[in-house]
Protein backbone atom coordinates (compact mmCIF):
# COMPACT_ATOMS: atom_id res chain seq x y z
CA UNK A 1 0.00 0.00 0.00
CA UNK A 2 1.20 3.45 -0.59
CA UNK A 3 0.69 6.63 1.05
CA UNK A 4 0.62 10.23 -0.16
CA UNK A 5 1.43 13.50 2.13
CA UNK A 6 0.17 16.73 1.01
CA UNK A 7 2.44 19.38 1.71
CA UNK A 8 1.55 22.07 -0.79
CA UNK A 9 -0.57 24.84 -0.11
CA UNK A 10 -0.34 28.57 0.74
CA UNK A 11 0.27 28.78 4.94
CA UNK A 12 -1.45 32.10 5.05
CA UNK A 13 -2.76 31.50 8.59
CA UNK A 14 0.81 30.97 9.85
CA UNK A 15 2.30 34.35 7.65
CA UNK A 16 4.77 35.89 8.01
CA UNK A 17 6.74 32.53 9.12
CA UNK A 18 5.27 30.85 6.12
CA UNK A 19 6.70 33.82 3.78
CA UNK A 20 9.95 32.06 4.00
CA UNK A 21 9.14 28.48 5.36
CA UNK A 22 6.93 25.87 3.91
CA UNK A 23 3.98 25.45 7.38
CA UNK A 24 4.65 21.42 7.18
CA UNK A 25 8.38 22.36 7.69
CA UNK A 26 7.66 24.28 10.98
CA UNK A 27 9.32 22.45 13.73
CA UNK A 28 7.49 21.58 16.91
CA UNK A 29 9.08 19.87 19.86
CA UNK A 30 12.23 20.72 17.11
CA UNK A 31 11.14 18.78 14.62
CA UNK A 32 9.33 19.59 11.54
CA UNK A 33 5.59 19.14 11.39
CA UNK A 34 5.90 17.07 8.35
CA UNK A 35 8.65 14.85 9.92
CA UNK A 36 5.35 12.94 12.55
CA UNK A 37 3.29 12.40 9.30
CA UNK A 38 6.19 10.68 7.70
CA UNK A 39 6.36 8.82 11.23
CA UNK A 40 3.08 7.66 11.14
CA UNK A 41 2.51 6.13 7.64
CA UNK A 42 5.92 4.13 8.48
CA UNK A 43 5.01 2.94 11.73
CA UNK A 44 1.96 0.94 9.92
CA UNK A 45 4.54 -0.29 7.54
CA UNK A 46 3.96 1.83 4.74
CA UNK A 47 7.37 3.20 3.12
CA UNK A 48 6.66 4.51 -0.74
CA UNK A 49 5.36 7.70 -0.15
CA UNK A 50 4.16 10.08 -2.83
CA UNK A 51 4.70 13.71 -0.94
CA UNK A 52 2.67 17.01 -3.00
CA UNK A 53 4.46 19.80 -3.18
CA UNK A 54 4.29 23.26 -4.12
CA UNK A 55 5.88 26.57 -4.27
CA UNK A 56 8.22 25.40 -1.24
CA UNK A 57 9.28 21.97 -2.65
CA UNK A 58 13.01 22.99 -3.00
CA UNK A 59 13.03 23.63 1.17
CA UNK A 60 10.44 20.31 1.55
CA UNK A 61 12.74 18.44 -0.64
CA UNK A 62 16.06 19.89 1.15
CA UNK A 63 14.69 18.37 4.25
CA UNK A 64 13.83 15.00 2.94
CA UNK A 65 16.10 14.05 0.20
CA UNK A 66 15.03 10.82 -1.34
CA UNK A 67 13.33 9.32 1.88
CA UNK A 68 16.00 6.82 2.83
CA UNK A 69 17.32 8.84 6.01
CA UNK A 70 14.01 8.43 7.10
CA UNK A 71 13.82 4.84 5.96
CA UNK A 72 11.34 5.51 2.98
CA UNK A 73 11.12 5.59 -0.35
CA UNK A 74 9.94 9.29 -1.46
CA UNK A 75 8.10 10.47 -4.86
CA UNK A 76 7.95 14.08 -5.45
CA UNK A 77 4.97 15.34 -6.70
CA UNK A 78 4.49 18.80 -7.84
CA UNK A 79 1.04 21.11 -7.88
CA UNK A 80 1.43 24.35 -9.96
CA UNK A 81 -1.54 25.48 -8.07
CA UNK A 82 -3.10 24.62 -4.63
CA UNK A 83 -5.84 23.89 -6.21
CA UNK A 84 -7.76 21.52 -3.05
CA UNK A 85 -7.05 18.80 -1.49
CA UNK A 86 -9.29 16.35 -4.31
CA UNK A 87 -7.03 18.07 -7.02
CA UNK A 88 -3.79 16.89 -5.22
CA UNK A 89 -5.22 13.49 -5.25
CA UNK A 90 -5.84 13.52 -9.07
CA UNK A 91 -2.39 14.90 -9.70
CA UNK A 92 -0.71 11.80 -8.06
CA UNK A 93 -2.95 9.75 -9.95
CA UNK A 94 -0.06 8.27 -11.87
CA UNK A 95 2.34 7.18 -8.83
CA UNK A 96 -1.01 5.56 -6.61
CA UNK A 97 -1.85 3.81 -9.88
CA UNK A 98 -5.05 1.02 -8.78
CA UNK A 99 -3.49 0.28 -5.30
CA UNK A 100 -5.43 1.43 -2.22
CA UNK A 101 -3.54 4.34 -0.18
CA UNK A 102 -3.73 6.24 2.74
CA UNK A 103 -3.75 10.31 2.76
CA UNK A 104 -2.28 12.77 5.38
CA UNK A 105 -2.43 15.88 5.50
CA UNK A 106 1.62 17.17 6.03
CA UNK A 107 0.76 19.85 8.76
CA UNK A 108 -1.81 17.45 11.11
CA UNK A 109 -0.37 15.61 14.01
CA UNK A 110 -1.94 12.59 14.98
CA UNK A 111 -0.74 11.65 18.47
CA UNK A 112 0.68 7.82 18.41
CA UNK A 113 -0.21 7.10 14.63
CA UNK A 114 -3.10 5.08 13.16
CA UNK A 115 -2.28 1.44 13.79
CA UNK A 116 -5.91 0.77 15.07
CA UNK A 117 -7.22 2.78 11.79
CA UNK A 118 -4.64 1.07 9.68
CA UNK A 119 -6.27 -2.48 10.60
CA UNK A 120 -9.76 -1.49 10.58
CA UNK A 121 -9.20 -0.39 6.76
CA UNK A 122 -7.49 -3.85 6.24
CA UNK A 123 -10.08 -5.82 7.51
CA UNK A 124 -13.30 -4.44 6.65
CA UNK A 125 -11.90 -3.68 3.29
CA UNK A 126 -14.46 -0.54 3.05
CA UNK A 127 -13.95 1.81 -0.25
CA UNK A 128 -13.31 4.95 2.32
CA UNK A 129 -12.17 4.97 5.62
CA UNK A 130 -11.59 8.69 7.41
CA UNK A 131 -10.29 9.64 10.78
CA UNK A 132 -12.74 11.77 13.01
CA UNK A 133 -12.25 13.43 15.97
CA UNK A 134 -14.51 16.07 18.47
CA UNK A 135 -13.33 20.26 17.77
CA UNK A 136 -13.90 22.95 19.31
CA UNK A 137 -14.57 24.84 16.17
CA UNK A 138 -16.49 23.16 13.39
CA UNK A 139 -16.36 25.94 11.40
CA UNK A 140 -12.93 25.39 10.52
CA UNK A 141 -12.85 21.83 9.37
CA UNK A 142 -14.51 19.17 7.26
CA UNK A 143 -17.58 18.13 9.30
CA UNK A 144 -19.07 14.76 9.25
CA UNK A 145 -22.68 13.85 10.14
CA UNK A 146 -23.64 10.21 11.72
CA UNK A 147 -26.87 8.35 11.64
CA UNK A 148 -25.91 5.72 14.12
CA UNK A 149 -22.18 4.92 13.29
CA UNK A 150 -23.08 5.39 9.36
CA UNK A 151 -21.29 9.00 7.44
CA UNK A 152 -24.32 10.15 5.57
CA UNK A 153 -23.25 14.15 5.30
CA UNK A 154 -19.87 15.42 4.99
CA UNK A 155 -19.70 19.11 4.75
CA UNK A 156 -16.44 21.03 4.21
CA UNK A 157 -16.19 24.34 6.64
CA UNK A 158 -20.03 24.75 7.59
CA UNK A 159 -21.43 27.77 7.91
CA UNK A 160 -24.29 26.26 10.28
CA UNK A 161 -24.29 24.15 12.80
CA UNK A 162 -23.73 20.05 11.80
CA UNK A 163 -22.17 18.79 15.04
CA UNK A 164 -18.46 19.09 15.85
CA UNK A 165 -17.33 15.84 14.21
CA UNK A 166 -14.20 16.86 12.60
CA UNK A 167 -12.04 15.27 9.61
CA UNK A 168 -8.76 14.92 11.34
CA UNK A 169 -6.42 14.80 8.12
CA UNK A 170 -6.23 11.00 7.62
CA UNK A 171 -8.20 8.92 4.96
CA UNK A 172 -7.76 5.62 3.69
CA UNK A 173 -8.83 5.07 -0.03
CA UNK A 174 -9.72 2.39 -2.54
CA UNK A 175 -9.04 3.39 -6.42
CA UNK A 176 -12.72 4.31 -6.58
CA UNK A 177 -11.83 7.45 -4.77
CA UNK A 178 -10.47 8.78 -8.52
CA UNK A 179 -13.57 8.43 -9.83
CA UNK A 180 -15.46 10.35 -7.56
CA UNK A 181 -12.43 13.15 -8.14
CA UNK A 182 -13.51 12.76 -11.64
CA UNK A 183 -16.88 13.65 -10.58
CA UNK A 184 -17.11 16.48 -8.65
CA UNK A 185 -16.70 20.25 -9.09
CA UNK A 186 -15.13 22.70 -7.34
CA UNK A 187 -16.53 24.37 -4.10
CA UNK A 188 -17.50 28.43 -4.02
CA UNK A 189 -13.99 28.87 -2.32
CA UNK A 190 -12.33 27.75 -5.95
CA UNK A 191 -10.85 24.26 -4.04
CA UNK A 192 -11.97 20.64 -5.37
CA UNK A 193 -12.32 19.07 -1.89
CA UNK A 194 -11.70 16.17 -1.26
CA UNK A 195 -14.65 16.31 1.56
CA UNK A 196 -17.18 16.49 -1.83
CA UNK A 197 -15.71 13.17 -3.47
CA UNK A 198 -16.10 11.37 0.13
CA UNK A 199 -19.46 12.63 0.13
CA UNK A 200 -20.01 11.83 -3.78
CA UNK A 201 -19.20 7.95 -2.50
CA UNK A 202 -21.48 8.13 -0.02
CA UNK A 203 -24.20 9.08 -2.02
CA UNK A 204 -22.89 6.73 -4.64
CA UNK A 205 -23.87 3.66 -2.22
CA UNK A 206 -20.06 2.89 -1.91
CA UNK A 207 -18.88 2.11 1.73
CA UNK A 208 -17.63 4.92 3.75
CA UNK A 209 -16.55 4.36 7.55
CA UNK A 210 -14.92 6.32 9.76
CA UNK A 211 -12.88 5.71 13.42
CA UNK A 212 -12.72 8.21 16.16
CA UNK A 213 -8.83 9.63 16.95
CA UNK A 214 -8.26 7.57 20.36
CA UNK A 215 -5.54 9.87 21.71
CA UNK A 216 -5.52 13.94 20.27
CA UNK A 217 -4.85 14.93 16.96
CA UNK A 218 -3.88 19.30 16.16
CA UNK A 219 -4.21 20.63 12.83
CA UNK A 220 -0.97 23.10 13.21
CA UNK A 221 -2.11 25.44 10.43
CA UNK A 222 -2.57 28.54 12.96
CA UNK A 223 -0.49 29.91 15.43
CA UNK A 224 -2.07 28.83 18.88
CA UNK A 225 -2.57 24.96 17.22
CA UNK A 226 1.29 25.20 16.86
CA UNK A 227 1.98 25.85 20.37
CA UNK A 228 -0.77 24.03 21.59
CA UNK A 229 0.96 21.14 19.31
CA UNK A 230 4.22 21.72 20.76
CA UNK A 231 2.95 21.50 24.16
CA UNK A 232 1.30 18.21 23.50
CA UNK A 233 4.66 16.65 21.87
CA UNK A 234 6.68 17.97 24.70
CA UNK A 235 4.60 15.81 27.28
CA UNK A 236 6.43 13.09 25.99
CA UNK A 237 9.67 14.15 25.83
CA UNK A 238 13.16 11.93 26.67
CA UNK A 239 15.24 13.89 28.71
CA UNK A 240 18.70 14.04 26.87
CA UNK A 241 21.33 16.39 28.00
CA UNK A 242 24.21 16.85 25.77
CA UNK A 243 25.38 20.44 26.16
CA UNK A 244 26.95 21.65 29.17
CA UNK A 245 24.68 23.09 32.24
CA UNK A 246 26.81 25.02 35.50
CA UNK A 247 26.02 24.38 39.09
CA UNK A 248 24.53 27.67 39.49
CA UNK A 249 21.47 26.79 37.45
CA UNK A 250 18.58 25.35 38.51
CA UNK A 251 16.55 22.14 36.15
CA UNK A 252 13.63 20.41 37.40
CA UNK A 253 11.32 18.67 34.98
CA UNK A 254 12.37 17.18 31.77
CA UNK A 255 14.89 18.88 29.12
CA UNK A 256 16.92 18.09 26.40
CA UNK A 257 19.62 19.92 25.73
CA UNK A 258 21.65 19.55 22.31
CA UNK A 259 25.08 19.31 21.76
CA UNK A 260 27.27 22.99 22.02
CA UNK A 261 24.40 24.45 24.14
CA UNK A 262 26.08 26.09 26.97
CA UNK A 263 23.62 27.35 30.42
CA UNK A 264 24.30 29.34 32.75
CA UNK A 265 22.83 30.80 36.02
CA UNK A 266 19.53 30.07 34.53
CA UNK A 267 16.55 27.97 35.89
CA UNK A 268 14.98 25.39 33.27
CA UNK A 269 11.27 23.75 34.67
CA UNK A 270 10.81 21.01 31.71
CA UNK A 271 9.41 19.75 29.26
CA UNK A 272 11.73 22.06 27.21
CA UNK A 273 13.45 20.89 24.20
CA UNK A 274 16.47 22.99 23.34
CA UNK A 275 18.52 22.53 20.15
CA UNK A 276 22.19 22.99 19.58
CA UNK A 277 24.95 25.78 19.96
CA UNK A 278 22.38 27.89 22.30
CA UNK A 279 23.54 29.75 25.06
CA UNK A 280 21.43 30.67 28.29
CA UNK A 281 22.32 33.06 30.74
CA UNK A 282 20.37 34.57 33.68
CA UNK A 283 17.45 33.45 32.44
CA UNK A 284 14.46 31.62 33.17
CA UNK A 285 12.84 29.17 30.70
CA UNK A 286 9.48 27.81 31.39
CA UNK A 287 7.67 24.64 30.51
CA UNK A 288 6.35 23.90 27.13
CA UNK A 289 9.11 25.88 25.60
CA UNK A 290 11.11 24.68 21.99
CA UNK A 291 13.97 26.57 21.26
CA UNK A 292 16.10 26.17 17.82
CA UNK A 293 19.84 25.63 17.05
CA UNK A 294 22.36 28.87 17.38
CA UNK A 295 20.04 30.70 19.97
CA UNK A 296 20.77 33.17 22.77
CA UNK A 297 18.96 33.69 25.43
CA UNK A 298 19.83 36.45 28.00
CA UNK A 299 18.47 38.00 31.23
CA UNK A 300 14.72 37.17 29.78
CA UNK A 301 11.65 34.78 30.50
CA UNK A 302 10.39 32.96 28.00
CA UNK A 303 7.45 30.01 28.40
CA UNK A 304 4.98 28.21 26.41
CA UNK A 305 7.02 29.24 23.12
CA UNK A 306 8.48 27.80 19.98
CA UNK A 307 11.87 30.06 19.32
CA UNK A 308 13.25 29.08 15.54
CA UNK A 309 17.03 29.10 15.00
CA UNK A 310 19.31 31.79 14.91
CA UNK A 311 17.18 34.38 17.42
CA UNK A 312 18.66 36.44 19.77
CA UNK A 313 17.20 37.48 22.98
CA UNK A 314 18.77 40.22 25.08
CA UNK A 315 17.37 41.64 28.32
CA UNK A 316 13.38 41.32 27.15
CA UNK A 317 10.14 41.68 28.62
CA UNK A 318 8.57 38.32 29.87
CA UNK A 319 7.78 36.07 26.52
CA UNK A 320 5.13 34.11 26.71
CA UNK A 321 3.00 32.55 23.90
CA UNK A 322 5.25 33.72 21.41
CA UNK A 323 6.57 31.93 17.93
CA UNK A 324 9.38 33.38 16.52
CA UNK A 325 10.61 33.18 13.26
CA UNK A 326 14.82 32.37 12.09
CA UNK A 327 16.68 35.14 13.19
CA UNK A 328 14.41 37.22 15.38
CA UNK A 329 15.90 39.85 17.30
CA UNK A 330 14.34 40.93 20.47
CA UNK A 331 17.33 43.79 22.70
CA UNK A 332 16.80 46.22 24.93
CA UNK A 333 18.46 48.97 24.03
CA UNK A 334 20.50 52.37 25.72
CA UNK A 335 20.47 53.84 22.91
CA UNK A 336 18.39 57.61 23.31
CA UNK A 337 15.41 58.83 22.69
CA UNK A 338 13.95 55.90 24.77
CA UNK A 339 11.91 54.23 22.48
CA UNK A 340 10.75 50.44 20.92
CA UNK A 341 12.16 50.08 17.66
CA UNK A 342 10.88 47.45 15.34
CA UNK A 343 11.60 45.65 12.15
CA UNK A 344 8.85 43.79 11.59
CA UNK A 345 8.16 42.03 8.52
CA UNK A 346 4.41 42.04 6.71
CA UNK A 347 1.59 40.45 8.89
CA UNK A 348 3.76 40.01 12.21
CA UNK A 349 1.77 40.49 15.54
CA UNK A 350 3.09 42.38 18.37
CA UNK A 351 1.32 42.07 21.75
CA UNK A 352 2.08 43.70 25.08
CA UNK A 353 0.63 45.45 28.65
O1 LIG B 1 -7.02 19.57 9.60
C1 LIG B 1 -8.10 18.86 9.15
C2 LIG B 1 -8.81 19.61 8.04
O2 LIG B 1 -7.86 19.71 6.93
C3 LIG B 1 -10.07 18.85 7.60
O3 LIG B 1 -11.03 18.85 8.65
C4 LIG B 1 -10.65 19.49 6.37
O4 LIG B 1 -11.76 18.73 5.92
C5 LIG B 1 -9.60 19.54 5.25
O5 LIG B 1 -10.11 20.18 4.10
C6 LIG B 1 -8.37 20.29 5.73
O6 LIG B 1 -8.71 21.66 5.94
P1 LIG B 1 -7.59 22.80 5.98
O7 LIG B 1 -8.23 24.12 5.74
O8 LIG B 1 -6.80 22.66 7.23
O9 LIG B 1 -6.68 22.43 4.73
P2 LIG B 1 -5.38 23.17 4.24
O10 LIG B 1 -5.71 24.13 3.16
O11 LIG B 1 -4.63 23.68 5.44
O12 LIG B 1 -4.54 22.00 3.59
C7 LIG B 1 -4.19 20.82 4.29
C8 LIG B 1 -2.82 20.33 3.82
O13 LIG B 1 -2.83 20.04 2.42
C9 LIG B 1 -1.69 21.32 4.03
O14 LIG B 1 -0.52 20.60 4.40
C10 LIG B 1 -1.49 21.97 2.68
C11 LIG B 1 -1.86 20.84 1.74
N1 LIG B 1 -2.46 21.26 0.45
C12 LIG B 1 -3.59 22.04 0.48
C13 LIG B 1 -4.21 22.41 -0.69
C14 LIG B 1 -5.47 23.24 -0.67
C15 LIG B 1 -1.93 20.83 -0.74
O15 LIG B 1 -0.88 20.11 -0.75
N2 LIG B 1 -2.53 21.22 -1.91
C16 LIG B 1 -3.67 21.98 -1.94
O16 LIG B 1 -4.18 22.27 -3.05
Amino acid sequence: MKGLILSGGTGTRLRPLTFTSAKQLLPVANRPILCFAIDALRDVGIHDIGIVVGTTAPEVKNTLGDGSSFGIQVTYLHQSEPLGLAHAVSLARPFLGEEPFVMMLGDNVIHGGFQHAMKQFMQTRVDALVLTGPVDDPQHFGIVQLQGDRIVRLVEKPSRDLGNLALCGVYFFNPVIHAAIRAITPSPRGELEITDAVQWLVDHHFSVSHTVVTSWWKDTGRPNDLLEANRLLLEDLTPDIQGSIDHESVITGPIQVGSGTTIRKSTLRGPISIGHNVHIENAYIGPYTSIGDDVTIHGTDVEYSVILSGCIIDQAPRLDQCLLGRYVEIVRTTRNPRSVRMVLGDQSICEWS
